[in-house]
């Protein structure tokens, strides 16, 4: 075996024999960092044909999932976990994954081991006195050799394996110290490896700081078979699981969770929570109903539109795409003469969500239209529509679903786009249908 250096960036994993000032591949700046690679004597000759399985005589896999009964987490992986897969359960540092994952761990009632690399057993313990946690089956290994957490696994024989986190983790093969690229994507190979041969599932925690980079996650996502994110605005209580990545089911599921001081909370109603602190008197409030997996939610889009007396006007987002921003600011300058080239426009999504459903484009408008002009929208109307650059309203999917969450929760009146015909009448609230922007800024702003 023959060592040498190579260069890697730890955003992207892209490796040169050079230094190099910017990546070529992801183009970022000071990215690299020296890694030495070991490389194997090429093995051609232990090579040999194998038999390859016909399709059909592949016998079908039990697809039989482990449940954890934590009804959001089940729900965004599809319906528990698939024994054998490796999941990578990312976040920035406090935003509360080690409590997850104890929750987790605590709920399964079979064999579970948490491996901890960032606390010593008795934080474990403390922590799980704070949860309430009363596992039989539970065991906690403070150790950070991947090595001798395999072997261990090996003769515990557990059905979940939680490694927190994959950073402190190191292989004794490899000279690198932990936490660096080579040291984060050979262990977690080597747990992909074990975890498909002795079928035990892979709960991989990650560091991710405030840019979404540090060394590693970003290089797991190809590996692992799902990729998770717990997400939060800092200070607020509620916490928000999004799959980014699943091999084994959908990944527009969110998972919406409350940071109490015992540990989270399922949130079973998102729409009460989005909505539970509206000021209904403020313009520049509108409310719209929003898809996320299989769910509807309705959330409070907030825009507040203030004269700019410098020549570059501010647009400002959270939880919105700025670019997608700044088209719907030019659409409704242009097609519903709007005069917003000399305002400041700052749009939130209250509660601190992210959505990229383009059926929030026609609330987005409206509230930034309500927010110039000063007229409130009425706050029992729910907004749903794509906006297009010609200011026509477009289609969107699953308006039943939309339609009934709005009524269940209160609103007596739904604004859908003309093209979605299928939308029925039902009971209570009414439904009204817009071709255009300008037809819908005049009925809901007069
Ligand atoms: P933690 O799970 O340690 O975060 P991570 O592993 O992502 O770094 O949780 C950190 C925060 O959560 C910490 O600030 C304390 C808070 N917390 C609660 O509010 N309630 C609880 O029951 C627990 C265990 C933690
Ligand atoms: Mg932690």
């Amino acid at each position: 075996m023959k060592s040498r250096i190579k260069y890697i960036c730890t955003n992207c994993g892209y490796d040169s024999l050079r230094w190099l000032g910017r990546c070529p591949e992801c183009g970022e700046w000071q990215s690299f960092t020296e890694e030495i690679i070991e490389t194997k004597k090429n093995k051609d000759v232990s090579a040999k044909t194998l038999s390859a399985y016909k399709l059909n005589d592949i016998p079908p896999a039990s697809e039989e999932r482990i449940k954890t009964n934590i009804g959001e987490f089940d729900r965004i992986l599809g319906g528990g976990f698939i024994p054998g897969s490796v999941i990578l359960l990312g976040g920035d540092p406090g935003i509360g994954k080690s409590t997850l994952a104890m929750q987790v761990a605590s709920s399964i009632h079979k064999t579970v081991l948490y491996v901890t690399g960032e606390e010593s057993v008795q934080q474990i313990r403390l922590r799980s006195s704070r949860l309430n946690i009363k596992n039989e089956d539970l065991y906690i290994l403070a150790e950070t050799d991947l090595h001798s957490i395999l072997k261990t696994v090996k003769s515990l024989n557990p059905v979940l394996v939680i490694f927190d986190s994959i950073q402190t983790m190191s292989r004794s093969d490899f000279e690198n110290s932990a936490g660096t690229i080579t040291q984060i994507r050979e262990c977690t190979s080597r747990i992909l490896e074990e975890a498909k041969k002795a079928q035990f599932t892979a709960l991989i925690i990650g560091h991710v700081t405030k840019e979404g980079i540090i060394a590693g996650p970003k290089i797991l996502e190809h590996i692992v078979d799902t990729v998770i994110n717990f997400e939060g605005e800092s200070g607020s209580v509620y916490r928000i699981l999004r799959t980014q990545k699943n091999r084994f089911g959908s990944t527009n599921e969110i998972g919406i969770f409350e940071m109490m001081s015992t540990g989270l909370e399922e949130v079973k109603n998102p729409s009460s929570i989005f909505l539970g602190s509206r000021n209904i008197n403020n313009s520049g409030s509108a409310v719209t109903a929003s898809i996320e997996g299989t769910r509807p939610i309705l959330l409070e889009v907030q825009a507040l539109v203030t004269p700019s007396h410098y020549g570059n006007p501010q647009r400002i987002t959270t939880g919105f795409d700025s670019r997608r921003l700044s088209i719907l600011l030019a659409v409704l300058e242009r097609r519903a003469s709007l005069r917003l080239s000399a305002s400041n426009v700052f749009l939130n999504l209250a509660g601190g969500v992210r959505i990229d459903e383009p059926a929030i484009d026609l609330a987005v408008c409206c509230s930034v239209a309500s927010g110039l002009l000063d007229k409130v929208v009425n706050n029992k109307t729910v907004l749903v529509g794509e906006v297009g650059l010609g200011g026509e309203i477009r289609e969107v999917s699953s308006t039943e679903k939309r339609i009934l969450e709005a009524e269940k929760l209160g609103f007596q009146e739904i604004i859908i786009p003309l093209s979605n015909k299928k939308a029925f009448e039902s009971g209570s609230i009414k439904i009204k249908r817009v071709s255009h922007l300008t037809e819908a800024l005049r009925l809901i702003l007069g």
